[in-house]
């Protein structure tokens, strides 16, 4: 077990990292600093942790910053006295990294690369610290109809996205074997829960099912993927980074596949309990679109690791996780209109200035 004292959350105003400090100040009850550390993106939406600045206002603190600045970086983990980094910034969404890959360059490899260089800098020898990094299980490619991946499956990426988490994995490792920097790696599956920016499937399809928009779903919807409430993904970070051997790589998933047709039919499904409407005036909305190019068939994750050696348990079953996503966005109308008006972003140059 390690003592963790003041944690450094990279891409905090960000969907998983959000969560994760919400996670660890409701639950952990995590007693040292914890500093958030964001570009603020697009993706970026610091009123997600308003609640949390202003109830842990002594512990938790934001610092407007890219990850990719090196002197800001090393100024942060010496004011802070940080001995835990973990890194979840990055650019996320797929489909962006097919039309502009550079920005997917530019934070994951070269940000990750100049993060790694500030915690060299500023840690030199000491053994007391750890870089937690968090990646996908799309840098292990697409599979067949059976099969998963394991630990050990070889990085096979194809789109910018996944290449760009694959190399940035291979910096963490380099690190370790380099210059003997503690690192864990988690590679997980599609998260969903609240706070997630909606353009990624789940809340992309509750916002058009709540507005009656069509449901765009890619070529015949039969791609298939793993979901993993983000609850149980930021568990599962939080036990690596207190219990994971030096060096590892952890898989996490939810064990639970579905095709992307499936989740919007059950969606329809979910939301006329909800509503009360007939889940036919909701399905009657899915409309095909062409498949994005190079689009992985499936995703399956082994994730026997950090159940056997850790003895990590995931908590919230799909359906109860699914239908309390429903639930959250439709009853934080507030935070979807701003976050997709924009209104946010004059939020944040009110209070970060412009950027
Ligand atoms: N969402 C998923 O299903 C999923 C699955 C597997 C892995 N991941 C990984 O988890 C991490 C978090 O994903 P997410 O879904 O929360 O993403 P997100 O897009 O919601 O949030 C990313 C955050 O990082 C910030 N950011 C981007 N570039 C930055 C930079 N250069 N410096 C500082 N901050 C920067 C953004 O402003 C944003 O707040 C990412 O590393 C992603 O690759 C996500």
């Amino acid at each position: 077990m390690r003592t963790l004292k003041n944690i450094l959350v990279t891409g905090g105003a960000g969907f998983i990292g959000s969560n994760f400090i919400r996670y660890l100040f409701e639950r952990v009850g995590f007693p040292g600093a914890i500093v958030n550390v964001d570009k603020l993106t697009y993706a970026g939406n610091p009123e997600s942790l308003d609640d949390i600045r202003q109830s842990y206002g002594g512990q938790y603190h934001f610092e407007h910053a890219d990850i990719g600045d090196f002197e800001r970086m090393r100024d942060i983990l010496a004011r802070y006295d940080i001995d835990t980094v973990v890194n979840f910034a990055a650019e996320s969404h797929v489909d962006r990294s097919i039309f502009g890959p550079k920005d997917f360059v530019q934070s994951n490899i070269v940000g990750t690369f100049t993060l790694l260089e500030a915690v060299r800098a500023h840690w030199g020898k000491r053994r007391d610290t750890l870089f937690h990094h968090v990646s996908t299980d799309e840098v292990y490619g697409s599979l067949g109809e059976t099969g998963a991946f394991y630990e050990t499956t070889p990085y096979d990426p194809r789109s910018p996205y996944s290449a760009s988490k694959a190399a940035s994995d291979h910096l963490v490792m380099a690190y370790h074997h380099t210059y003997e920097l503690a690192v864990t790696i988690s590679n997980c599956s599609n998260n969903y829960g609240p706070y997630q920016f909606p353009e990624k499937l789940i809340p992309l399809m509750i916002m058009n099912l709540r507005e009656g928009k069509p449901l765009p779903v890619y070529g015949d919807g039969r791609q298939v993927r793993d979901w993993l409430h983000v609850d149980d993904h930021n568990s599962a970070v939080w036990l690596i980074m207190n219990r994971g051997a030096n060096g590892e790589t952890y898989n996490i998933g939810g064990e639970n596949e579905r095709e992307n047709i499936w989740i919007v039919h059950t969606l329809c499904e979910a939301m006329a309990r909800i509503t009360g409407n007939s889940v036919d005036s909701y399905k009657r909305l899915i409309t095909h679109v062409a498949d994005r190019p190079g689009h992985d068939r499936r995703y399956a994750i082994n994730c026997d690791k950090i159940k056997g050696a850790l003895g990590w348990t995931r908590a919230v079953a799909f359906d109860a996780g699914l239908e309390s996503t429903i639930r959250w966005y439709l009853a934080n109308d507030a935070w979807v209109n701003r976050v997709r008006s924009g209104e946010y972003r004059n939020w944040i140059e009110r209070n970060y200035g412009k950027r």
